[in-house]
């Protein structure tokens, strides 16, 4: 698979526009953070890890665009793009990213031209940290994955939801590598914005994975037929407390495996893990009404009709099997064995601040 997001050589950045995908493979270029932040709100680029990293190249974008005099006019601007850029609340790579774009801003001496050069350095570290932390992943679930496994996913958190290789996409590919293509997925299609049928299934099967798309509704089937022996889904956020934050239907997924005795993994980067928030203070993105009244553009209902559209929900730790992580895997997830895995180690490369609230 191609890469997601890049940064250019001369100072653009790159994305796939995933709105169009499958039937388009078309590419958005730019050197404007303001489009960067329309990319974002669209889902032109969506993933938790996606949007964080293009969120840090929109930063890098901004302190170029501001052709600043002084550290505190950089700044100044700087502050003004993290707001316009940190356009959905849910995923904490966002703010997480913006977060250390400016950490690293103001923790720099020297001229607002070396300011610019670190920040687009960082930018590219946190892309490249990305791809690496997902090789980790899958390097660390592959224990978990045995030969001949059905895997059952929702929504999409592979490639297409990070730099490259994806997380759950990273559990799947070195499983499909390591057993000589014995693994199979099944992919939920993710009512109502379809990132399961347009996305993994598209990256998926040009990776040669024997995939079989199904409803959402057809999950608790699927198990109690015995077609599937684990789940693997993506997170947006994880709590210290365990609870996972995901795509709308995860949490429906995760009651039915439990009913039908089948282990629930989660894999997800250390960007993901918030420490500060507690499960009633996350907030779940509520997006348009139309996204469910309408398929392909056409109304399906009457046009008035109410509507509740959570993107997103959350899974409390008691249903989750293990977290892989790219530091290792987390059984059965409680408060201790997070903070035991990340608690010490997170000072240091973030100067010990644990990832923001996205207060600027
Ligand atoms: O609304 P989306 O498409 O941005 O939601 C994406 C998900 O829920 C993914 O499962 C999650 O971000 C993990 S991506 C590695």
């Amino acid at each position: 698979m191609f890469r997601t997001i890049e940064w250019l050589d001369d100072n653009s950045v790159r994305l796939v526009d995933q709105t169009k995908l499958p039937l388009v493979v078309e590419h958005i270029v730019t050197r404007r953070h303001e489009r960067i932040a329309r990319a974002i709100k669209d889902m032109e680029v969506r993933g938790a890890p996606a949007i964080g990293a293009a969120a840090a190249m929109g930063m890098a974008l901004a302190a170029i665009e501001s052709h600043a005099k002084s550290k505190e006019e950089l700044l100044q601007f700087l502050e003004g793009a993290a707001r316009t850029l940190n356009t959905r609340p849910t995923a904490v790579n966002l703010t997480w990213a913006l977060d250390r774009m400016l950490r690293v801003a103001r923790a720099s001496s020297g001229n607002p031209d070396e300011i610019v050069e670190r920040l687009v350095k960082e930018a590219k570290t946190i892309a490249e940290e990305d791809v690496q932390m997902c090789r980790r992943i899958g390097e660390f679930a592959l224990p978990y994955m045995k030969p001949g496994y059905t895997i059952q996913t929702i929504c999409n958190a592979g490639s297409l939801a990070t730099v490259h290789l994806g997380t759950v996409g990273a559990v799947i590919r070195l499983a499909h590598e390591a057993y000589d293509g014995a693994i199979r997925v099944y992919a939920a299609e993710t009512r109502p914005r379809q990132q399961g049928a347009r996305l993994t299934v598209f990256e998926l099967m040009e990776d040669n994975i024997d995939t079989t798309l199904i409803t959402d509704g057809m999950i608790g089937t699927v198990f109690r037929e015995g077609r599937v022996d684990c789940c693997v889904v993506g997170a947006d956020r994880i709590l210290k407390t365990g609870h996972v934050i995901n795509k709308i239907g995860t949490y429906t997924m995760a009651i039915a495996a439990r009913y039908h005795n089948i282990p629930f993994y989660v894999a997800a980067p250390t960007s993901t893990f918030d420490f500060k928030t507690s499960p009633e203070e996350v907030v779940i993105e509520e997006r348009d009404g139309d996204e469910i009244r309408k398929i392909n553009g056409e109304y399906v209902t009457v046009p008035t009709v109410k509507v509740y559209n959570p993107g997103f929900d959350i899974t409390p730790p008691d249903l989750v099997t293990a977290i892989f992580t790219d530091r290792g895997v987390i059984e059965r997830p409680d408060e201790e064995k997070i903070m035991g895995l990340f608690g010490t180690r997170l000072s240091g490369r973030w100067g010990g601040r644990l990832p923001a609230t996205g207060q600027y």
